[in-house]
């Protein structure tokens, strides 16, 4: 099946590149910064009539239109392009993410990084690819050495899970913070060694079901901020490269 959800990424991500600079129809979904395109919509018809049509048994669960519940044990969870506002402003990183579960067990995740052309996938116990490339987490051991990655869901100015406060707090330990707006593409240059460190309050299920399983196949940990294992539905967020894992969550606690 991970030659279909790379297939299908693919075809999804050359529809976004192809939309990319043009005129586009912006519609605000919660508020006037949550926005969605004509492309969003158009990404996600072309990768659930792909999924009815190879495995129409099979259950959907999609950013946009919510998706197809199917007595099935398996669900695909699909954020057909992750980096929107990126996209509506000319920022060229945005991503399409599929994850696949079975029985509520992630067992396979891609992230097409479209304007990179690299494909990130993983099947679970077999060890996460950038292309076909293998891929592993950084060696990184201190905190105070290590760049790291967040994001900002749509209602931060209600400071959800005090998302500031961390902020700050992260920032005054390690080297550095970037902030890209594709969570998916985090997890990916977590997984390829780039950052060191992922954090991010209330995250999607379909931002997070891929990434996750392809930064634990590179041997990241993901798990909540006191440092208990998380599902895709979780709110708090945090994935390293293993190492730095106890000092950041020590950081998240003394605030
Ligand atoms: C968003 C991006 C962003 C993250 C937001 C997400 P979208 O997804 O992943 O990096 O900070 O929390 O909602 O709306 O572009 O698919
Ligand atoms: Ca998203
Ligand atoms: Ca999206």
């Amino acid at each position: 099946m991970i030659d279909d959800i790379i297939e299908i990424s693919k075809q999804a991500g050359n529809l976004i590149r192809e939309g990319f600079g043009k005129s586009l129809h912006i519609e605000y979904k919660t508020t006037e910064i949550n926005l969605v395109t004509e492309i969003d919509k158009a990404s996600e018809k072309l990768i659930i009539d792909f999924i009815q049509k190879k495995y129409p048994s099979h259950s959907i669960l999609a950013e946009e239109c919510g998706g197809v519940t199917k007595d099935s044990e398996y669900i695909w969870v699909v954020d057909p392009l992750d980096g929107t506002t990126n996209f509506t402003h000319g920022l060229p990183i945005f991503s399409v993410s599929i994850g696949l579960q079975k029985n509520n067990e992630t067992i396979a995740g891609v992230v097409y990084d479209v304007m990179q052309n690299i494909i990130y996938s993983a099947e679970l116990g077999g060890g996460a690819f950038a292309n076909s490339e293998k891929i592993k987490v950084s060696s990184t051991e201190s905190l105070k050495q290590s760049l790291l990655v967040t994001g900002f869901p749509y209602n931060v100015a209600e400071n959800p899970e005090g998302a500031f406060e961390l902020f700050i707090a992260l920032t005054k330990n390690a080297r550095g913070i970037r902030r890209l707006g594709s969570a998916a593409i985090d997890f990916c240059y977590l997984s390829s060694g780039v950052f060191d460190g992922f954090w991010e309050v209330h995250l999607h299920p379909w931002d997070l079901c891929a990434g996750k399983l392809i930064a634990e196949e590179a041997g990241g940990l993901v798990t909540d901020f006191i440092g208990n294992a998380i599902n895709i539905y979780s709110k708090k967020i945090l994935s390293t490269n293993g190492r730095i894992h106890d000092q950041i969550i020590k950081v998240m606690n003394n605030i």
